[in-house]
């Protein structure tokens, strides 16, 4: 086979170096046609958009062609074509044709169009090559340089937090314990409790639930930064909005109060879902369409004007407590919530849901939240009831941000940890930001699959992230 160096399908769909010939390579999604001519439908990864390829069936014998079936993959060498079907641009007349790898049809999954998302969960390591996934894994790529890209452009750092760690930033004693310590035979102390001195790290450690606690002290220094990374909660929730593994954007900045943080999280949130009707509309409205038979629901709105929706409006500020009482008056005017509201109450998903998509009719920023709910860290109000925290909340998803201003107070810094149960001993460190040069400032988190729910509108959390990890599931 003649070497010619490869051009990827998204390319070659836009070339118009008709009469050249160009080699591509890639997954076989379908062949059709008759004894005389064979049409390939040839995905390679760069695009939702398949190649055609035309095939003399003579010029290579039937019996050449037979592996050729869908999941197949091959090389390609042949002319390129202006195409005569409507909607595509070019097609390939092929010269060659190699066959890298078959797909047995007797066993290779993936056969037919609508399989549900339950079953293409069950087969992870194959579902990046349905339309679907591969779609949605294309967004998932440009929402990470989006996310890099609004920071870099506003001047913040990059800033990596550690994934080993010994203190537990959010308080909620969800941590996956790291240790090398022997299971069967721990070390022990004469007391008989374990003996984590003679752990690995010579203490008890686990795997960050957030980077905020660093964060802060990288903020203290470069003014404005952000983390991006893997946070992990053992969480027994077993919800299409929760995952034991997930990746948290934490910008953290100096001086900022909690106004600005607010509006630092509605320019951030906006300037992503620009940039995915940008760079990502052949992927979106495939997905628009494909979610329906995914998850058997015909009744979802359009993907488009959902994200043009928050685009287009300006979030809604209120704080915690007016958000209580127009609960309670949806309760009074005989709304039915599963989980009680009163002042002090955590907000369930439904709670949420019902002022973004009932109420408001628009994303929402609660704040200024009970200090019992929230973590020991937030900045305390002067009623010395409420902390001054910010939840983005969004329609189909609920919470999306989480974040606050941070009290830099040392004195009531410590107290709050003492009360809640944080030990001290363990963020003396941090404690540290607020005895030396301390000041205000602000952060908060975003959880980017639930920011990827929102733009692919996909429906369950395990189907926005690769290989998803869940109570029971740690498969691939
Ligand atoms: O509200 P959270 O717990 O806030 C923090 O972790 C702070 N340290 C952030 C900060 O101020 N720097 O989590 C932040 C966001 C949530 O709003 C949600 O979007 C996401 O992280 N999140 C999860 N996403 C998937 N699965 C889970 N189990 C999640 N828990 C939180
Ligand atoms: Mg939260």
């Amino acid at each position: 086979m003649e070497t010619i160096s490869r051009t990827k399908i998204v390319d070659v769909l836009q070339s118009e170096a008709f009469g050249t010939t160009v080699n591509v390579k890639g997954w076989v999604r379908t062949r059709r046609g008759s004894k005389q001519v064979n049409f390939i439908a040839l995905n390679d990864g760069s695009t939702i958009n398949n190649v055609q390829i035309v095939v003399d069936v003579d010029k290579f014998g039937e019996e050449y062609l037979k592996p050729i079936t869908t999941g197949a993959c091959i090389n390609v060498n042949g002319l390129l074509v202006q195409s005569q079907g409507q909607g595509q641009n070019a097609e390939i007349q092929a010269t060659e044709i190699e066959i890298y790898g078959t797909a047995d049809p007797a066993t290779y999954p993936l056969q037919k169009k609508g399989h549900s998302v339950e079953f293409l969960r069950e087969i992870a390591h194959l579902r990046p090559r349905t339309n679907a996934f591969s779609a949605v894994f294309r967004i998932r790529h440009h929402m990470a340089i989006a996310i890099h890209k609004f920071f870099h452009e506003r001047g913040f750092f990059y800033f990596h937090t550690p994934i080993i760690t010994g203190s537990d930033c959010e308080g909620a004693g969800q941590m996956f314990q790291v240790t090398t310590l022997n299971p069967n035979n721990p070390a022990r102390t004469e007391d008989g409790d374990i003996d984590y001195a003679q752990d690995f790290f010579g203490k008890e450690t686990s795997l960050t639930v957030s980077g905020q606690l660093e964060g802060e002290l990288a903020a203290m220094a470069l003014g404005a930064i952000y983390t991006f990374g893997p946070t992990f909660r053992a969480e027994n929730s077993n919800t299409p909005r929760h995952l034991a593994e997930f990746w948290m954007i934490e910008p953290e900045v100096a001086f900022n109060e909690i106004t600005e943080n607010m509006q630092l999280a509605e320019d951030f949130i906006k300037y992503c879902l620009q940039w995915a009707l940008d760079n990502c509309m052949d992927d979106i409205q495939f997905l628009n369409g494909a979610r329906k038979h995914l998850y058997k629901n015909e009744d979802m709105d359009d993907l488009v004007e959902r994200l043009r929706f928050v685009l287009d409006n300006e979030f809604i500020r209120l704080t915690y407590t007016a958000g209580i009482e127009i609960l309670e008056k949806a309760v009074a005017d005989g709304h039915k919530f599963e989980f009680p509201v009163y002042w002090g109450a955590d907000l369930a998903s439904e709670h949420e849901r019902y002022l973004v998509e009932n109420h408001f009719k628009c994303p929402v920023i609660l704040t200024d939240y009970p200090k019992e709910i929230k973590s020991f860290y937030m900045k305390q109000n002067d009623d010395g009831k409420t902390v001054r925290a910010m939840d983005v909340l969004f329609p189909k998803i609920g919470e999306i941000i989480g974040g606050s201003q941070r009290e830099e107070d040392f004195d009531k810094l410590q107290r709050r940890a003492d009360e809640m149960g944080v030990p001290v001993k363990d963020i003396w460190w941090y404690l540290d930001t607020r005895r030396f040069g301390t000041a205000p400032h602000s952060g908060f988190g975003l959880g980017f699959e639930r920011l990827l729910l929102f733009v692919t509108g996909m429906a369950n959390i395990r189907d926005v992230i690769p290989f998803p990890r869940t109570p029971n599931n740690a498969e691939f």
